[in-house]
């Protein structure tokens, strides 16, 4: 291990170098505009496993954006390991609020980060996070340390729901056989508290439209007699919670599986400071499902959230108009046995049956997923555990995601593994949103823990 730790200090700068040059791909998946771009990444992601020393590296194109997969099997007998990553990327909008452009990656020390973190489009999420692995693997081949063979599956349409991912694992069913499943795309508490995630929550959305009347209209000629979509579409949504922001749709909670005393006792013993919590997101108060802690509210229970509506008049100044149209995306994070098609069309039929008799309203189903939930007793769990408790000297705490990966639902379900979700970003590395980043200590950290699971791996399954 001196040998693997030796060589990722000798060449730190070049690896963070590297990254740098895929942060400025804009591989955004969800706006066919960069399609190029998406596929030029899959490019850097091939040629990247090469030079690190995978033996063999193909880009598989798809209906969607290409996968790329490589393996590296240095003997049969040893068990394998699939890492899974995605180097496709969220939309940067709204662009106004970063305080850099998100394809021109720069470094910049935070209070969170006072060693620096980079500030990029993809730089936690989860192009930071994957290149850990093909860094830290780069090590072991070239100092010949690796103690298990290696399988790469680098996606290029996580953000969009892995639509045509599901299929290919089917396909190449014998090729992805592996022992385990290991994905860096989650969090850990913080810098100086280690944790892994044991759970991840599922997802169906949908997108609804509520139409009134057959054109715009005049809002003071006609408003007060016709239905205004945007205010019907407004109550219905409001009635979608109580006042215990209990979710109404009837059924909705009926699969949700209950969570012991035992369990939820535990999980409330992870680190976790409500006034600090509240003070980082400029909020004077939560409000979450009624019973529940901040922390069981994102992980245990299901949630419904509003992700956009629009309708109307939006433009500069004052317009007097009864929109025709209303329109608005709803995600509902989802527990383990809850199932994402069921719920979306108990959804369906729910808010097509509160619709008052004056419009007319149209579902239209999105991606969805399967919660899911990786044991912590597993030799996988070990090794990660036991990996994190050597570098970061302290045992990590398991803890239950708020957010998704739908295609781990799916390995278990096709590929017949478990996976074991140790990442190393920070909740407040702001994923998704403007100025995301990724903390220098992180990436290294990660490209140091990782080759500890691989020797702790073989080590355990022998
Ligand atoms: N890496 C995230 C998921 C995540 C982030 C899990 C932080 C746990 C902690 C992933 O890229 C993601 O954003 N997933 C989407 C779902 C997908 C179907 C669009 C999500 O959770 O919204
Ligand atoms: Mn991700
Ligand atoms: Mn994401």
């Amino acid at each position: 291990m001196q040998k693997v730790q030796a060589y990722i200090d000798n060449n730190k700068d070049r690896f963070l170098e590297e990254l740098m040059v895929m942060l400025r791909i804009p591989s955004i998946s969800a706006d066919p505009k960069y399609k190029e771009d998406v596929a030029k990444n899959a490019s850097f992601v091939a040629e990247s496993l090469t030079k690190a020393g995978c033996a063999h590296v193909k880009i598989y194109p798809t209906k969607g954006h290409p996968i790329v997969y490589g393996e590296h099997i240095i003997d049969k007998k040893l068990p394998t390991v699939l890492v899974y990553g995605h180097y496709d990327v969220q939309p940067p909008d709204p662009m106004d609020l970063w305080d850099s452009p998100p394809f021109e990656p720069v470094i910049k020390k935070t209070k969170i980060h006072p060693k620096g973190a980079i500030f990029a489009r993809g730089a936690c999420d989860d192009k930071g996070q994957f290149f850990m692995h093909v860094k830290a693997f780069e090590a072991m081949v070239k100092t010949e340390s690796l103690g298990c063979n290696v399988k790469f599956m680098i996606e290029g349409e996580e953000e969009i729901g892995s639509s045509n991912l599901g299929d290919f694992c089917s396909e190449y069913k014998d090729m992805l056989k592996c022992n385990v499943v290991l994905i860096s795309d989650t969090s850990v508490i913080a810098n100086d508290v280690p944790s892994i995630t044991v759970g991840l929550r599922g997802l169906s959305y949908v997108e609804v439209e509520v139409t009134g009347p057959n054109k715009d209209l005049h809002s003071g000629v006609y408003g007060g007699a016709v239905a205004n979509p945007l205010q019907v579409l407004s109550d219905m949504i409001a009635s979608l919670k109580d006042k215990n922001k209990k979710i109404t749709i009837p059924g909705f909670y009926d699969d949700v599986v209950v969570v012991s005393a035992k369990e939820r006792k535990a999980m409330n013993m992870a680190p976790f400071n409500k006034d600090v919590y509240m003070k980082a997101l400029g909020v004077k108060d939560t409000m979450g499902e009624k019973g529940y802690t901040v922390l069981e509210q994102t992980s245990i229970r299901p949630t419904l959230e509003i992700n956009g509506m629009w309708g109307g008049y939006i433009g500069e100044g004052a317009k007097t108009v009864l929109p025709s149209k209303a329109y608005a995306k709803i995600s509902m994070r989802l527990v383990p046995n809850q199932q994402s098609d069921k719920i979306t069309k108990l959804f369906k039929k729910h808010f097509e049956s509160i619709a008052p008799a004056g419009v007319t309203v149209k579902v239209t189903p999105h991606h969805g997923g399967e919660a899911a939930v990786t044991p912590s007793d597993t030799p996988e769990y070990m090794a990660a555990a036991q990996a994190m408790k050597t570098t970061y000297g302290k045992d990590p705490i398991p803890v239950r995601g708020g957010g998704s990966i739908p295609i781990v639902a799916l390995f278990e379900k096709v590929l017949k593994v478990k996976t074991v979700l140790m990442g190393f970003g920070l909740d407040s590395d702001d994923i998704h949103s403007p100025n995301e980043h990724y903390g220098l200590f992180n990436f290294y950290k990660g490209i140091e823990t990782i080759p500890y699971f691989f020797e702790n791996y073989a080590q355990l399954k022998k």
